[in-house]
């Protein structure tokens, strides 16, 4: 047997099935786990000393908007400081492919139009990109179910009548079979608002053949969570597809405490139906400003707005004082831009990372100018202040739910698992030190106690460093454990 490229001596390996972690030593060839155990006798071309560290398979992002981030910033480091190595892009309905919208498109697509060469016509076309000009890390793609719409209609804000859903299943037949590995919804945002429930179920139909996987932002997270959970349950099963629901959570003041229903609804739904949900570790969220939001929220703080660039990070409830108005029509003198709303109750947070079904998903805004903190810490925080502080759960479990649960769920063959044969993701981290360093205050800091990680057996990040090397792959639905005809 030649000898490995690389030995990691003497760490402790949590492998990303849940299973306790064990003292081990791994070898890696090429772009693979060729050995996991005592390896003393063999020799490596490059020998890591991992002692008193965890040597873990990289971490998946399940929900991320890192779509055109991966060309612009290959180096991927909100991602790679973390101990991700592979994410999931196009959720909430809004992916860069296929761009195919003559008329008006909103944000985030609006932030996407200067850049002709990323404005990739077909998912084939997308992932291609993404060989010719590798990013840092694995990315598999969704079809925005917004997108879709801006490419068969000419006014999103009404439903799609039968020849545009029409339309829409052609266009999502071909990303499918050029490689997409599903479609997310967007019913919250304004450019699905008008679509009905049957027209996302008729377009999501045309992924059962391959089984394509189906993520939502849910249309209502506040009052009418139960009912817009509800919905996208039905769309599941009319369509026959597994459903995500996205970030998971209860919003407004007014729903505190309301995930002890939600919770049970998804379990009810789960004896019935292939469903799931990810989650982010924070009590506040973000998307665009939505004046009607303001009320719903303890603070909010901007994160860019086009009319007043200067105002980025600032607390809104102050700036509407200086601007002598009221929150709400001080939201609107800054829109179009971005915001975080601290909106939830930190016990439903907790809650929900409790569930042993919940996957980690960032949710991360990459071009905003004073992103989430989560963007920077999502995983390390779990890690740290959730698993080890709080001891919400076992290092292990955490571990699993970064890992081998969504590799499962998405079907990356051989991803999520530390094991011989597997591909050669991995992240060395310091269990007693990991730590998110990311605040609302200072969001771009990267994380405390990620050593190392490699992609497909390449290092793209050591001792708080992008290495510059680029070996990250497109991930196809036909490399999938799923894309099979069922
Ligand atoms: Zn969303
Ligand atoms: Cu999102």
């Amino acid at each position: 047997m030649a000898s490995p490229d690389i030995i990691i001596r003497n760490g402790t390996v949590i492998d990303g099935t849940g299973a306790a972690g064990v003292r081990a030593d791994v070898a890696v060839t090429g772009d693979r786990i060729s050995a996991v155990g005592d390896l003393g006798a063999m020799g490596g071309a490059e020998e890591i000393d991992a002692q008193g560290q965890v040597v873990a398979p990289g971490f998946i992002d399940v929900h991320t908007h890192d779509d055109r981030y991966l060309f612009t910033h290959p180096e991927m480091a909100p991602k790679a400081s973390q101990g991700v190595t592979t994410v999931v892009v196009g959720n909430c309905g809004f992916s860069l492919a296929p761009w195919r919208n003559a008329g008006e498109t909103q944000f985030p697509m609006s932030l996407w139009r200067d850049r002709e060469d990323l404005m990739f016509e077909t998912a084939g076309a997308y992932l291609e990109g993404l060989e010719r000009t590798p990013a840092a890390l694995n990315a598999a793609m969704l079809v925005g179910h917004s997108s879709l719409r801006y490419g068969a209609m000419d006014d999103v804000h009404r439903p799609a009548t039968d020849s545009e859903i029409g339309a829409m299943q052609d266009s999502l037949r071909g990303c499918i079979d050029e490689g997409a590995i599903g479609m997310s919804s967007g019913l919250f945002y304004p450019p699905a608002q008008a679509a009905k429930t049957e027209e996302v179920a008729a377009v999501a139909e045309v992924m059962a053949a391959k089984d394509g996987i189906y993520t939502a932002h849910i249309r209502d997270e506040a009052e009418h969570v139960m009912d817009a959970l509800e919905e996208v349950a039905q769309i599941g099963r009319d369509a026959g597809v597994q459903v995500v629901i996205s970030h998971h959570k209860a919003s407004g003041l007014s729903n505190f405490g309301k995930t002890k229903q939600t919770l049970p609804l998804i379990e009810k739904f789960q004896e019935q139906q292939r469903l799931t949900l990810d989650m982010y570790p924070y009590h506040a969220s973000s998307t665009m400003i939505l004046p009607h939001l303001v009320h719903r929220s303890r603070k909010i703080i901007i994160t860019w707005s086009q009319p007043r660039p200067d105002v980025r990070g600032r607390d809104l409830a102050e700036l509407a004082a200086e601007m002598e108005l009221d929150l709400e029509a001080a939201a609107k003198a800054l829109a179009p831009g971005g915001a975080i709303y601290f909106q939830m109750d930190e016990e439903d947070v907790q809650r929900v990372l409790s569930y042993p079904g919940a996957m980690i998903g960032s949710d991360g805004i990459p071009d905003d100018q004073h992103p989430h903190p989560r963007l920077w810490g999502t995983f390390p925080r779990v890690l740290g202040h959730y698993a080890r502080d709080l001891g919400l759960m076992p290092l292990e479990a955490a571990v699993h739910r970064m890992s081998g649960l969504p590799a499962a769920q998405f079907g990356f063959k051989d991803r999520g698992e530390l094991r011989d044969g597997a591909f050669a993701d991995l992240v060395i981290f310091n269990p007693k030190t990991i730590s998110d360093s990311a605040t609302f205050d200072a969001p771009t800091e990267p994380a405390i106690g990620i050593d190392r990680v490699f992609v497909n057996g390449q290092t793209v990040w050591n001792q708080g460093r992008a290495s510059g090397e680029r070996p990250g792959r497109p991930i196809r639905l036909g490399d999938t454990s799923r894309g099979g005809y069922m």
